[in-house]
């Protein structure tokens, strides 16, 4: 397993749709392994292929409690088949846009089909903090982020406020 370089937002790859897995071999399984390692390290609860800069429709999430064993989840190829009608306010974040936040409305449930790691197809219904972090991640693969869901104005201050902060990260390296 090995860590994976995060792209920090703003950037054009964070904006691409990521294309289909089409084979679950062992090259599918070391990334997944790679994406989670990246955001256990980065104390992120998901994370997708697009964010280290390959553009697969893979997503990795764990949101277990702090007193529980970790939970990992690895979605290949996931795809939304519901959403809840009732919707949860809640104070989303991204390991591509580090140290910022903002409250996103999104469904409180969800139900996901996906591949498993080995290959098997599964459906799963999240709720809570899971399905809202998963719903985040699929965006991912669209080429959305959570700042997508909130206001231009807000939106924009969040994405100068990185800018700069890449800037300023350049000029010191
Ligand atoms: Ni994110």
């Amino acid at each position: 397993m090995a860590r994976r370089l995060i792209i920090i937002a703003p950037d054009r790859r964070l904006k691409v749709r990521s294309t289909p897995v089409e084979t679950v071999d062992d090259s599918v399984r070391a990334l997944l392994d790679d994406m989670l390692e990246t955001m256990y390290a980065e104390d992120g609860i998901g994370l997708a292929a697009i964010q280290v800069g390959v553009p697969k429709r893979l997503v990795v999430a764990d949101v277990h409690l702090k007193d529980q064993p970790p939970a990992p989840i690895k979605m290949i190829n996931p795809e939304l088949l519901w959403q809840g009608d009732e919707t949860l306010l809640h104070e989303e974040g991204c390991l591509s846009l580090p140290d910022q936040f903002a409250e996103v409305e999104r469904p409180s449930k969800a139900r996901v089909r996906y591949l498993d790691e080995t290959g098997i197809q599964q459906e799963r219904e999240f709720e809570g903090v899971t399905a809202i972090c998963l719903q985040h991640e699929l965006d991912h693969l669209e080429g959305i982020l959570f700042v997508d869901h909130i206001s231009a104005v807000r939106r924009s201050i969040i994405l100068r406020r990185l800018q700069k902060l890449k800037r300023v990260e350049a000029v010191g390296a």
